[in-house]
């Protein structure tokens, strides 16, 4: 989905009725480090970036849900109280996945005709997939008249993403909830906590697409769930029931210490990355606090090797991309979001951002006959979240 047509003007060209209808906007989110980490309680540091899905959609007098998108095509379901997913890769899911999230939740009587227009790459890192399940969830409350809360949102929202398979954490839905214009947000969970903090004025932030997808669906989907499972069965052999715990125990030298002792393969390699990668979100929030832009820069690539080699959830074509940023003078890069393709975060400072994006384009996307410069390279602008515009 990559169109930039008003949505309410999609929706009257689709559905007759009476009046305009109503509309949300989800931005997508960057993750700008702390990856792999929020799964397991641990804090991470986005930001929603200045891309969005916008729904336009008005209240039926059935429960019927009925979604078109110029993309996609038009879907359409009764609102059950028990939905059976669709063949899976089927966006309808991410419409029943809200539908099924709120369901039994709040009293909600009234289906949706909407419409749904995006500028959000899919399949890139940067979201998009929750901003769709954000997206519907609002656009389903409001029309029934519910302004959910921040905290009873993210009570639904990372459960509801199961329903199209994903086991992963909450830093999206927080991030496209409660993202600041001009701020990255520091996300705690267990408890759920969010605080801003301002990206200084000269530090710049581009997103750079490997030109490889990585579709949350099947193999990767097994991958990501088992860097999941590495994780946490490694925290149980060490005898520990969260990795908070581990860390307050502990510090990250004498935790590394342990793991090399009495961890083994994958969750040796998960442990150490988590452990390590906690240890960089705070160092890189005080970076930011700081305006310390080259500290900052150093974490992000530690972040990447990290990602690459312990993780193991890099591939050729970021690995590449992220020499190629960091060769056109960026102060550091990494992948970002669930990796096996999709975007790598660039930091640079802003008044380089041209130069530095000129050479990852000829570094990198040189003769790339898909390269498509609106798409596959932009500055992430630090903007609000859905509940915060
Ligand atoms: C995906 C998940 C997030 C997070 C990242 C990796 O984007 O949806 O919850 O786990 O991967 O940091």
């Amino acid at each position: 989905m990559n169109d930039s047509v008003d949505p309410v003007l999609a929706f009257a060209a689709r559905f007759d009725g009476p009046g305009a209808p109503c509309t949300v906007a989800v931005p997508g989110r960057v993750n700008l480090i702390g990856e792999h980490i929020d799964y397991h309680n641990l804090p991470v540091l986005p930001m929603a970036i200045g891309r969005s899905i916008r729904v336009a959609f008005r209240a039926r007098a059935d429960r019927v849900i009925r979604v078109t998108s110029n993309s996609f095509g038009e879907r359409e379901f009764e609102w059950a109280a028990h939905l059976e997913p669709s063949a899976s890769g089927d966006w309808v899911n991410y419409v029943k996945a809200a539908a099924q999230a709120v369901e039994g939740r709040w009293k909600l009587k009234h289906g949706i005709d909407a419409t749904v227009v995006s500028n959000l790459p899919a399949a890139a890192g940067l979201s998009s997939s929750s901003a769709l399940l954000t997206g519907f969830t609002l656009a389903l409350l409001r029309a029934n008249g519910v302004e959910a809360t921040f905290e009873q949102l993210m009570e639904v929202l990372p459960e509801g993403e199961y329903f199209v398979g994903t086991r992963g954490g909450g830093m999206d839905h927080a991030a496209v909830l409660a993202g600041r214009r001009g701020c990255a947000i520091l996300v705690g969970f267990a408890p759920l906590s969010v605080s801003a903090v301002s990206v200084p004025h000269d530090w710049a932030f581009l997103i750079a697409h490997s030109l490889t997808t990585a579709e949350k669906s099947g193999e990767v989907l097994a991958k990501y769930n088992s860097r999941r499972t590495a994780g946490s069965s490694a925290l149980r052999r060490l005898g520990y029931t969260s990795f908070s715990e581990a860390l307050e125990q502990s510090g990250v030298e004498e935790l590394t210490a342990l793991a090399r002792a009495r961890l083994e393969d994958d969750e040796q390699r998960c442990f150490l990355h988590v452990v390590t990668e906690a240890n960089r979100v705070h160092e890189g929030v005080a970076a930011m606090r700081a305006g310390d832009a080259g500290t900052f820069g150093r974490l992000l690539n530690e972040s990447h090797a990290s990602l690459r080699d312990w993780l193991r959830v890099s591939c050729p074509a970021l690995d590449r991309l992220v020499e190629a940023a960091n060769s056109a003078g960026a102060l550091g890069a990494r992948l970002t979001g669930a990796g096996f393709g999709g975007c790598a975060v660039i930091l640079c400072r802003a008044a380089e951002q041209e130069r530095v994006a000129e050479g990852i384009v000829e570094r990198f996307y040189k003769g790339r006959a898909e390269f498509n410069r609106e798409i596959h390279l932009m500055a992430a602008r630090p903007s609000a979240g859905a509940l915060c515009e």
